[in-house]
């Protein structure tokens, strides 16, 4: 495995690899990886010749008072565990490297920003939308690997993808769990012990959800109520949101028909949680 740190020589790289006839499978991530990130990269191991791996913790996603300071980072361990599941290339640059100025052009992501992650971190998807430019020009993917426990970006990348005519293939990966049902996460080692106890709850209230509509729950609200009544009762982390929407278009529904998302944020002391189900409700007979 080779560790590129500057853009030119990975671009080069991945030219040349096209030029041989070699296909490219990436995972883009913000390193510190976990099993979640192990299956994207297991994945694109399986279904490519070659895999590249980037790391970078890209400071345009995160808002004034997110955690880009505190984001968890380990290179040694991330290379080590990249390496084991046969990786090619780990794409590792600098701030510098890849800001070396102020953009003087980004991405503004226009639909489906106004709920879930979009509504409470905004500018988020933006720096999301803008870091996956440059990072498909530079790596030159033919697939793009992305975890379903960040739902709303699988559905802004799709958008992105296709509004802009990026030869690229996304390829959805199922979120990879806890045995408990915690999703796993790079942000899970900011909880404090009673916490990551607590924090099962997230899954619990989805699993919950999903009992519900297969037993004939209809209404949106109802559900939507006994999971705010969970998390609250269960943890001591404040809900951000928990919203029931259509997927992928990720629209407000009344009654709950067709495939849906339930998405819900937590926050605890030091880390906000996600996790998400995405369910076909069927249809009465
Ligand atoms: P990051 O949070 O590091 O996640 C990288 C990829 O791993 C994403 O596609 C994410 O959905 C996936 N992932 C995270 N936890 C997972 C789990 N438990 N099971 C399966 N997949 C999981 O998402 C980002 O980085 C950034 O926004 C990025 C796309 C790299 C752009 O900066």
């Amino acid at each position: 495995m080779r560790t590129i740190t500057d853009i030119r020589e990975m671009q080069s790289i991945a030219i040349q690899l096209k030029r041989e006839g070699k296909t490219i499978g990436f995972v883009p991530t913000m390193g510190y990886l976990h099993e979640g990130h192990l299956s994207l990269l297991s994945a694109a191991r399986k279904e490519n010749d070659v895999t590249v791996v980037s790391i970078f913790v890209n400071p345009l996603q995160f808002g004034p008072k997110e955690d880009l300071a505190t984001y968890p980072r380990d290179f040694e361990r991330d290379s080590s565990l990249a390496e084991k599941e046969g990786n090619d290339y780990i794409f590792f640059p600098s701030a510098d490297e890849m800001y070396p100025v102020t953009p003087s052009v980004t991405a503004k992501v226009q639909d489906r920003t106004d709920v879930l992650c979009g509504k409470s971190r905004p500018g988020h998807f933006d720096g999301v939308a803008t870091v996956l430019i440059k990072l498909f020009n530079i790596v030159q993917p033919d697939k793009v690997y992305f975890g379903m426990k960040d739902a709303q970006q699988v559905a802004v990348v799709d958008g992105l993808v296709r509004d802009f005519n990026i030869p690229v293939e996304i390829v959805p990966v199922q979120t990879v769990r806890e045995e408990d049902g915690l999703a796993k996460s790079s942000r899970n080692v900011h909880l404090l012990p009673a916490e990551r106890d607590q924090a099962t709850a997230l899954h619990q209230s989805l699993k919950m959800a999903e009992s519900a509509i297969d037993e004939g729950e209809q209404d949106p609200q109802k559900i939507l109520a006994r999971m705010k009544e969970f998390i609250k009762k269960n943890t001591s982390g404040e809900i951000d949101y928990i919203e029931i929407l259509s997927y992928p278009n990720l629209k407000q529904i009344s009654r709950l028909e067709g495939k849906i998302i339930i998405a819900m944020a937590v926050k605890f002391s030091k880390a906000r949680l996600i996790d998400n189900a995405i369910i076909s409700v069927k249809k009465e007979s």
